[in-house]
């Protein structure tokens, strides 16, 4: 069956800059429906903004982003480069749910309403159908009972399950994680990998930045490597990580602790 799906975000020849700093410089990307896809690299190397672009919160001046075969459409080129259908923009920002480092939680909301609130205003879900759902993730996170509990009550593990929640609750197509765990202490940092490796076992589409090189061993089907804005290598995780073929990766695997 998957393979006769297209992949749910696939990436060709993008490219990226802030004003003159080109941070990717033609970034090829497929997430398959049902894989999980680690972006690993050095810090600045453009993994942040790669994701960014993938869900059209940041722009990009050239190349392609396919959202389950459907291209995104633009309007004008280079600088002047926009997508030109804001219901298209909508529609694949709603599917492909971001984790945050920092969880970005909203401090004046319960931790319910913070779960509820995009598929209510941004879906116009039923609210009463939202909510028995948004209760149902927060139990598979493993936090059923802080559903009315304020953010700044809960731990940073505690914190972040609900953003993943949250981002489950939008019922989407991928979710992209952003260094869910780096913000975390070792012991927090592990009920949250829990998490993501039951997401992988479902089937999950997902894309994870991630500096903790066991975690994307763990989970990963496919790894990239970013070197400043360009893909060093790629491969299944038993050849990144155990027959790395570039000097970089090299370089960097043997510069993280978890490797
Ligand atoms: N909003 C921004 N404005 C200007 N430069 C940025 C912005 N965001 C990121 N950058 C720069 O882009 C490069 C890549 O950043 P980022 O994607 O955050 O890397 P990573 O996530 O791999 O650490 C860095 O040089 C960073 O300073
Ligand atoms: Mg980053």
């Amino acid at each position: 069956m998957q393979e006769n799906t297209p992949p749910v975000i696939e990436i060709h020849g993008l490219h990226k800059a802030y004003g003159d700093l080109e941070v990717l410089k033609g970034v090829d990307l497929v997430a398959p429906r049902g894989h999980v896809v680690a972006l690993i690299g050095s810090s600045g190397s453009g993994k942040s903004t790669l994701l960014r672009c993938a869900n059209l919160l940041e722009e990009s001046q050239q190349g392609e982003i396919v959202f389950e075969g459907e291209p995104i459409a633009w309007r004008g080129a280079g600088q002047g480069r926009h997508p030109a259908d804001r219901g298209q923009v909508t529609r694949i920002r709603t599917n492909l749910s971001m984790v945050f480092q920092q969880f970005n939680l909203w401090a004046h909301m319960t931790i319910l309403e913070n779960v509820m609130e995009a598929p209510v205003t941004v879906l116009k879900r039923d609210r009463a159908e939202v909510d028995a759902r948004a209760r149902q993730y927060l139990d598979k996170v493993g936090i059923g009972d802080k559903a009315d509990a304020w953010p700044a009550q809960l731990s940073g593990g505690q914190q972040q399950r609900a953003a993943i929640a949250r981002a489950l609750c939008m019922e989407p197509r991928a979710l992209l994680f952003d260094e869910p765990t780096s913000a975390l202490d070792p012991e927090l940092e592990q009920e949250v990998i829990k998490v993501i490796k039951d997401l992988a076992a479902e089937g999950r589409t997902m894309i994870i930045v991630t500096h903790d090189m066991r975690l994307a061993a763990d989970v990963a089907d496919h790894v990239v490597f970013l070197h400043l804005g360009k893909v060093e290598e790629e491969g299944p995780p038993e050849a990144v990580f155990g027959n790395p073929q570039t000097e970089r990766l090299r370089q960097f695997l043997s510069h993280t602790a978890h490797a």
